[in-house]
């Protein structure tokens, strides 16, 4: 009898505990979840040249012995904090419902209407922070190992389809659904549960496998003919615009499309849609390396990449 009150009550503590959790980590979830944020950094980390790897070794805390996908995620549990609340806007865009595009100088800002403050700006902000690096003319009110967990995180989330989402669902946040059996929402959907299933059904649950087979996919596989096209990149500004573009371009017609609160996805939306969010992935991680080669590399190419902006 003893026994049965303690256990309720233990019951009732994690009970409390999982609503104030739910009140700081709800609602609008998050990014890739961690599994997407530590394949894209990874796959990135492989693709670096010696000095960009230098460099990303150098700004790593020691803890995490030079594995940067250690601290990939770093964004995601720091945007509650009071500190870092400002950078919460910085996760996404919303566009216009229904838009099915994306305008900088329409879409990029935040909800007070600070410029800037979306996927996009930041990542811009933090290539240009982490271009001085090199040169050892940081603004010093910057942290620049802050500042490559932040565009190595962005990376990831702006490549996230519905990361670029409708303002009035929050990306997908509140269209309520089943995948498969349990409950989730479309957001969450893109961010973690087809690559979950994908894990589960095909690699015994081991991402890094999933991993070597996006890897071996566009070093030798169908993409390895795109991976130039990847990589190009004249300006930050272009950039970016073009991948925030595509990202809400594959939410529409493969994110949103058929998709209603309350249905159930399972077999044929997990099926047509695992390879494009593989895409997303390589294509984030790819394009991560390209910007951490050019910024810390030697070549003139830095210059460039920041031109315009
Ligand atoms: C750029 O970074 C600085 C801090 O490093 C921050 O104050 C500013 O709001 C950021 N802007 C964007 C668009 O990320
Ligand atoms: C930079 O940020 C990291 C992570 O927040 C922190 O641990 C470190 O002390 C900061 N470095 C400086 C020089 O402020
Ligand atoms: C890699 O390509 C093969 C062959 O087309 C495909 O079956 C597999 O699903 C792809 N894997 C990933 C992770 O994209
Ligand atoms: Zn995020």
């Amino acid at each position: 009898m003893g026994e049965f009150i303690i256990l309720k009550r233990t019951c009732l503590y994690f009970f409390v505990f999982f609503l104030v959790y739910s009140s700081v980590y709800g609602p609008r979830v998050e990014a890739w979840s961690k599994e997407g944020h530590a394949m894209t950094c990874k796959i990135a980390q492989n693709l670096l040249e010696p000095e960009a790897a230098h460099a990303v070794q150098m700004l790593l805390p020691d803890y995490v012995n030079g594995d940067l996908s250690a601290l990939c995620v770093w964004p995601d549990q720091v945007r509650h904090w009071y500190t870092y609340r400002w950078t919460s806007p910085l996760h996404f865009i919303d566009t216009p419902d229904k838009a099915c595009n994306f305008k900088y100088e329409r879409d990029c800002y935040d909800t007070h209407g600070g410029k800037d403050m979306c996927v996009a700006g930041a990542i811009q902000n933090f290539t240009n922070q982490l271009s001085h690096y090199r040169h050892g003319t940081s603004d010093r009110r910057h942290n620049m190992t802050e500042a490559l967990l932040f565009l190595a995180h962005f990376m990831g989330d702006i490549h996230q389809p519905m990361h670029v989402g409708f303002t009035s669902d929050e990306g997908g946040n509140t269209i309520n659904l089943r995948w498969f059996r349990h409950k989730s929402n479309l957001h969450h959907v893109w961010d973690r549960e087809i690559i979950l299933t994908a894990a589960a059904d095909y690699y015994g649950k081991d991402t890094s496998l999933l991993q070597q087979d996006i890897e071996g996919n566009f070093t030798d596989g169908i993409w390895t003919d795109d991976l130039s096209s990847w990589r190009d990149c004249d300006n930050m500004f272009t950039c970016v615009n073009k991948y925030a573009a595509e990202s809400i371009n594959i939410a529409c017609k493969w994110g949103y499309k058929g998709v209603e609160s309350g249905n159930t996805l399972s077999d044929d939306y997990f099926d047509s849609r695992l390879s494009l969010v593989m895409k997303r992935i390589a294509q984030g991680g790819v394009r991560l390396a390209m910007i951490l080669n050019r910024i810390f590399g030697d070549g003139q190419q830095q210059e460039d990449l920041m031109a315009a902006t």
